[in-house]
């Protein structure tokens, strides 16, 4: 029986998929990296460190910059992702998810944020939505980022409950990689093609309900 959810939060809550795909947009261009819609659909989910390692990997660049120049295009990344997320406000809740998150609290389910984001809590706080979950997932604390399942096994501990009884939600192929390996019911929103391995598929976070979730699951 499903008694948690635990949620990713970029793509998922709030559209900074967006911002981070503007800000690595930039590293990509100077780095010389060719930016295409599939390298920025690969960067949805990864880690900060992990993101910047493809980047240059796409471009054939992984060998040409030192550790010390990586942490700067990634610090400079980072700022001006900051600056983009400050305009943040709870408006700016994906559609439905405001609805979706209250009707779980209304049930008594439990929730956690299983976001990689180390700004999660300052795009929380923007959100109005710092209050609605029972934890956060620490990402500095991960060993591994997704699409290892570590974070979604931390996710249901921290609901206290067992994997089996948590529905993980994802938009990235990363994501619901990771909740597949953490034994979870994986939740995918998004394009069918991308999000495959999904348990269950939603075309956007509009259509994601307690209803819709109970008749797919049958
Ligand atoms: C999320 C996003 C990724 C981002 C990662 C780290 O998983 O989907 O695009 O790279 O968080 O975010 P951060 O804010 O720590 O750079
Ligand atoms: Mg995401």
């Amino acid at each position: 029986e499903i008694k948690g959810f635990a949620f990713d939060l970029d793509g998922v809550i709030t559209d900074t998929a967006k911002f981070h795909a503007q800000a690595w947009q930039q590293v990509a261009d100077k780095v010389g990296t060719n930016w295409t819609e599939d390298l920025a659909d690969g960067l949805k989910g990864i880690s900060r460190m992990d993101s910047l390692e493809m980047i240059l990997k796409a471009g054939g660049h992984e060998n040409d910059y030192s550790q010390a120049e990586k942490e700067k295009l990634a610090a400079e990344k980072n700022d001006n992702y900051v600056q983009l997320i400050k305009t943040l406000t709870p408006d700016d809740i994906l559609p439905g998810m405001l609805d979706f998150i209250k009707s779980l609290q209304a049930s008594g389910y439990k929730m956690s944020l299983a976001s990689v984001s180390l700004n999660a809590p300052v795009i929380l706080k923007s959100l109005g939505l710092t209050d609605a979950f029972e934890g956060i997932v620490n990402p500095a604390s991960l060993k591994k980022g997704k699409p290892d399942p570590e974070i979604y096994v931390r996710a249901a501990e921290v609901m206290k409950l067992d994997p089996k009884q948590v529905i993980g939600v994802e938009d990235a192929a990363a994501g619901v990689t990771a909740i597949n390996g953490a034994n979870e019911t994986s939740l995918g929103i998004g394009n069918s093609d991308v999000l495959h391995e999904a348990d269950l598929i939603f075309p956007d976070t509009a259509a994601v309900t307690i209803e819709a979730i109970k008749e797919k699951m049958g």
